[in-house]
């Protein structure tokens, strides 16, 4: 979704905003825009389209000079990418700039208000409100008109403002919608997320809800939605620079899938002392662990998918019912819950609006929140009782891949930590998982070894109209992902089903040539999904397979297949997803597509 980078200090801004957007470019967008203050005057430059329309037209900023500015990239929602619509949004004289992220939910009343005064308005934005509100509210104090616009909007908003009577200030301010504030020995930044500042420091403060934040070239004040002065506490970002680059590879995506070894070390490898599970970051008690009655996981996306993916683990291994919903359905549905129930959110970015807004719901029944996030300090962790980071680093590519990989794991240790305490799960059973789930990085890694034998074979399938993916149980869960995964980056449709399904109706689909992937990981299931090889064999289909090492029966019914090291059968979606996220890749990599920024997606979704 749309992304904000502002900077004031001792350097040129133009350069440094827009070399911030471009690391923002993950997050989906359609035009951007950047304004600089030169001294006297406001300039603003917009340009519907990639970023690059902007850097020419700005020759790489060189032609904006000044050491303030604000910069954007839009996702569209209100009103088409067009030059018109692109942030900033100014006031009349071009003298109050703003930049906004977020959806400003009685715009129209505001705007019909506004009209009424003579404001004129030049965008279909919900943001243009903004700036003439300012306009409408400032008497020479910006604090003071930031502050009342603030009183006066509903909805979400992450927020960079410039007014030209205050060049040595920008301000920002943020509701439901992240974002950054950074500071270095050079200058002071705002940033939507970490990558587009952590160039120049790793020094940040996390806005809060209502929060307003007053940038200058050497400090940052902070006040609430009412002028009160708040002291905030930095945070130093641990990552290293060079996890926001591509470091060679062609694609972040390729680069991210090759990470999967590392992040699952670095999420499993913390938890697991002296031969138990030790989740410190779990404010639970063993009493509360024993007392859950029932689970409901909710997510959006391939965070949804692991949730699938855990609902069996946990049920299998615990015996706790877990529900498992999208939470754009969660929210509006006034789900059945209890107090002794347990909520998971799952979450990369920890900033979903829905899955968000599934959290607040959570609580307003008195429910426990438990978050399972990758972005540290993102509004998810803030806000959910206990947070498991799976400290997956910075992920780029739109598509996600290791950040799917580490929640997988976490959700792993956590079924382990409570069949442990519930008594579920015996000593031997218990050694058998803990031998089987610290070998997952190695054994990854040994599929990574097969990349060229799925690029060959995503060769021959570069030109499918659609490709079907099934699977019984967890292997569902695994085809859901791996469905997800073509059609997001390859634009080739693809549907998961579960194996017994086909015979109610998709199966009707199966002709010649069709492409089917069939999962056939889950040993006591391997025999059913044999059978539903054979059904889509005999019309027509090809088939590629995914199966444990030793499986060699099912070359008797497959054309391809993929073998995964053996593991616990409960744990068998971290090997094969393996295989067909790099399948998905190729597939994409094959149909010359720009893999990292697939059309109409965004990487964080933080609107409705
Ligand atoms: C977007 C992304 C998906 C992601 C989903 C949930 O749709 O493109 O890759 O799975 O949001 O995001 P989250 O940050 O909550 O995991």
């Amino acid at each position: 979704m749309c992304g904000i980078v502002g900077y004031i200090g001792k350097d040129q801004a133009a350069p440094i905003i827009l070399d911030g957007l471009s690391k923002l470019e993950y997050r989906g967008y359609d035009s951007a825009g950047i304004a600089v203050f030169d001294g006297e005057h406001i300039c603003t430059q917009k340009a519907a389209g990639r970023l690059a329309v902007l850097e020419h037209m700005t020759r790489g900023g060189e032609s904006m000079k000044g050491f303030s500015g604000v910069g954007h990239t839009r996702w569209a929602t209100h009103g088409a990418p067009s030059d018109l619509n692109a942030h900033p949004h100014t006031n009349k004289k071009g003298s109050i700039v703003v930049v906004h992220n977020g959806i400003i939910e009685n715009y129209m009343a505001l705007k019909k208000k506004l009209e009424k005064r003579g404001y004129e308005f030049t965008s279909e934005t919900d943001t243009e409100v903004l700036a003439h509100l300012l306009d409408y509210y400032y008497k020479g104090n910006p604090l003071e008109a930031i502050t009342k616009v603030l009183h006066r909007v509903e909805g979400s908003y992450a927020l960079g403002i410039l007014f030209d009577d205050c060049p040595d200030q920008l301000f920002a301010a943020r509701k439901d919608s992240p974002l950054i504030v950074g500071k270095s020995e050079e200058g002071c930044f705002i940033a939507s997320d970490v990558p587009a500042i952590l160039k120049y420091t790793r020094t940040v403060f996390y806005l809060d809800n209502q929060e307003v934040a007053v940038l200058r070239k050497d400090n940052i004040e902070f006040f609430t939605v009412d002028e009160e002065p708040i002291e905030k506490q930095a945070v130093t970002i641990e990552w290293d620079a060079d996890s926001a680059e591509k470091a060679g590879y062609e694609f972040f995506m390729l680069k991210e899938i090759y990470e999967e070894p590392k992040t699952v070390t670095d999420t499993i490898s913390p938890r697991i002392k002296d031969g138990e599970i030790r989740i410190e970051e779990l404010k639970f008690t063993d009493e509360e662990l024993k007392n859950i009655q029932r689970i409901h996981i909710v997510a959006c996306g391939s965070a949804y998918h692991t949730g699938v993916t855990a609902k069996y683990v946990i049920e299998g291994l615990v015996r706790i019912p877990v529900e498992v919903e999208v939470a754009s359905e969660f929210r509006y549905r006034n789900p059945i819950m209890d107090p002794e129930d347990l909520v998971i959110v799952i979450s990369q970015s920890g900033e979903t609006a829905d899955t968000l807004e599934a959290v607040r719901e959570s609580h307003k029944r008195g429910l426990k929140v438990l978050g399972i996030v990758n972005v540290v300090g993102s509004s998810i962790a803030r806000e959910a009782d206990s947070v498991m980071y799976t400290w997956a680093g910075p992920e780029i590519s739109v598509a996600t891949t290791k950040a799917y990989s580490a929640p997988l794991v976490a959700l792993y240790l956590l079924a382990m930590k409570l069949g442990r305490v519930r008594g579920m799960i015996d000593d031997a059973l218990f050694a058998r998982l803990l031998e089987d789930i610290q070998a997952l990085p190695d054994q990854i890694e040994m599929l990574l070894g097969q990349k060229e034998k799925l690029q060959h074979f995503a060769n021959r399938y570069v030109a499918a109209k659609e490709v079907f993916f099934i699977g019984r149980g967890i292997d569902y869960a695994i085809a859901l992902e791996g469905a997800l995964k073509l059609k997001e980056i390859s634009y080739i449709h693809s549907e998961a089903y579960a194996a017994g399904e086909l015979k109610h109706g998709t199966i009707s689909l199966i002709e010649d040539g069709t492409l089917v992937v069939a999962l056939a990981t889950q040993p006591e299931l391997f025999p059913k999904t044999v059978s539903n090889i054979v059904e889509v064999k005999s019309r027509g289909a090809f088939v590629m397979a995914v199966a444990e090492r030793g499986r060699k029966e099912i070359e008797k019914v497959a054309d391809y297949v993929v073998y995964i090291p053996y593991t616990n059968s409960y744990f068998a979606n971290s090997l094969a997803i393996i295989p067909l996220q790099l399948f998905a890749y190729y597939i994409a990599v094959g149909r010359g597509y720009d893999v990292d920024h697939p059309r109409n997606l965004a990487k964080s979704v933080t609107v409705e």
